[in-house]
C-alpha cells in the first residue's frame, strides 16, 4: 500500500567528518537508486542545544554542498532543510498529543545530552524524539537509514505511528523500518578505538574532516593509534585491538568490501605497509569531494535556490498527509 520511501536527516552542526560520511552520508547516496529518497539538514533539531544564528547558517550551506558533492542528486532525491517546511513542526505538536511521557523519559539518548543538569535541558531536547518521529511520518516514509543511536528513535517513531493508527484509524500510517549498513559504518576515534569519531572531541586528530587537506590527511593516518602486532587473517582475531580493527573497517567501508576481505589481503603485514595504503583510498574518495564541496559552497544563492526547491517538493508532499491528519482528529479546516 505504501511506497517505498527513504526519509533521512542530518544535523547542520559543526565540521563533518569520516564517521559521518562513512556511516551516513555513502549509504544515503547509494540508496538513490532503489528509493524515492527524501534527505533533511534538520535545523529545527539542532536547536535544541544553543546555536549561534551565523555557525548554523553556515554548517547549514556546508552540510548541503557536502551532500551534493558527495553524489545526492538534487533532481532526484529531495534535499532540503527542515525549518523551511513548516509541516515538521505542526506534526510534531499533534505527535506531542499522542506520545507519553513515560515514553519519553526512556530515551537514553535525552539521558545523555541532557546529563546532571537535566532541569536546565530545554523542552526541546526532551520533545527532540517526536519531531524525529513527525520528520519521517510526515511524508509516510516506509524506510529510515539510521545508526546505532537513532535506533531507539525510530522505536518510538513506530510506537507514535502504532498509537496514532489505533486512534485515527489502522494504516494511516506505515510503520517504518530501519536501514542497517552492510559495511562496518561505526567509525571510531583515530586514537582512542573505543570511543566514536566525533566532532566534539577536542584534538583534531582524533578524525579526519571531509575538508582536510591531503597531507593533513596522511599524516593523520600515520599518527592513528594502533599496535606493533601484525594484523591476522579474520576479523574475530582483532576483538581486543580496537584500534587496529577500526582502521581496518575504514579501510573496508571505503572499499566497499568485508574486513575479513581486507584481512585477506594485509594478513601477516604490519600498519607500516597498510596504513599509507589506508591513507591513498581516503584521499581518493574524500579530495574530490572536498574540491567539489568548495566550488559549490562558493555560489551560495545557487544553494539557496536548491533548497527551497527541495523544500517546496517535500512540502507538496507533506501537506496533503498533514490536511488528513487533522482531518480525522477532528479540526475545522476551512480551506483546502
Ligand atoms: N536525530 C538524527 C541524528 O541526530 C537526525 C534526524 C532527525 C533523523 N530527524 C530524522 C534521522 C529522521 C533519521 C530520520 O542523527
Amino acid at each position: 500500500m505504501f511506497d517505498a520511501r527513504v526519509f533521512s536527516g542530518v544535523q547542520p552542526t559543526g565540521n563533518l567528518h569520516l564517521g559521518n560520511y562513512l556511516g551516513a552520508i555513502k549509504n544515503w547516496v547509494g540508496l538513490q537508486k532503489d528509493y524515492e529518497t527524501i534527505y533533511c539538514i534538520v535545523d529545527l533539531h539542532a536547536i535544541t542545544v544553543p546555536q549561534d544564528p551565523e555557525s548554523l547558517k553556515i554548517a547549514t550551506y556546508e552540510v548541503a554542498a557536502c551532500l551534493i558533492a558527495s553524489g545526492i542528486h538534487v533532481n532526484n532525491s529531495i534535499l532540503f532543510n527542515q525549518s523551511q517546511v513548516p509541516q515538521h513542526a505542526e506534526l510534531a505538536w499533534l505527535f506531542n498529543c499522542v506520545a507519553r511521557l513515560g515514553w519519553l523519559n526512556r530515551m537514553t539518548q535525552f539521558k545523555e545530552k541532557a546529563g546532571k543538569n537535566r532541569e536546565n535541558a530545554t523542552v526541546g531536547l526532551y520533545a527532540y524524539p517526536t519531531l524525529m518521529a513527525a520528520d519521517i511520518l510526515a511524508y509516510k516514509a516506509t524506510h529510515v537509514p539510521v545508526g546505532d543511536d537513532q535506533k531507539q528513535h525510530l522505536e518510538l517513531t513506530r510506537d507514535i505511528a502504532t498509537a496514532f493508527n489505533s486512534m485515527f484509524g489502522e494504516s494511516f500510517f506505515p510503520l517504518p523500518k530501519p536501514i542497517i549498513q552492510k559495511t562496518a559504518a561505526r567509525i571510531m576515534s583515530l586514537r582512542d578505538g573505543k570511543s566514536k569519531m566525533s566532532k566534539s572531541e577536542e584534538s583534531d586528530f582524533t578524525r579526519i574532516n571531509l575538508n582536510d587537506g591531503d597531507d593533513l590527511i596522511s599524516q593523520k593516518i600515520k599518527k592513528a593509534k594502533t599496535d606493533s602486532e601484525p594484523l591476522p587473517d579474520n576479523i574475530k582475531a582483532l576483538e581486543e585491538r580496537p584500534e587496529a580493527r577500526n582502521l581496518v573497517g575504514i579501510y573496508a567501508a571505503l572499499t566497499s568490501q568485508s574486513e575479513d576481505k581486507v584481512l585477506s589481503e594485509f594478513s601477516g603485514g604490519g600498519f607500516g605497509k597498510f596504513k599509507p595504503l589506508l591513507a591513498e583510498c581516503l584521499i581518493n574518495e574524500i579530495a574530490p569531494i572536498r574540491n567539489e564541496m568548495n566550488k559549490i559552497l562558493n555560489d551560495k544563492a545557487e544553494l539557496d535556490r536548491i533548497l527551497l526547491r527541495g523544500a517546496v517538493r517535500a512540502s507538496s508532499i507533506a501537506k496533503p498527509i498533514l490536511a488528513n491528519c487533522k482531518k480525522v482528529i477532528g479540526f475545522v479546516q476551512s480551506v483546502n
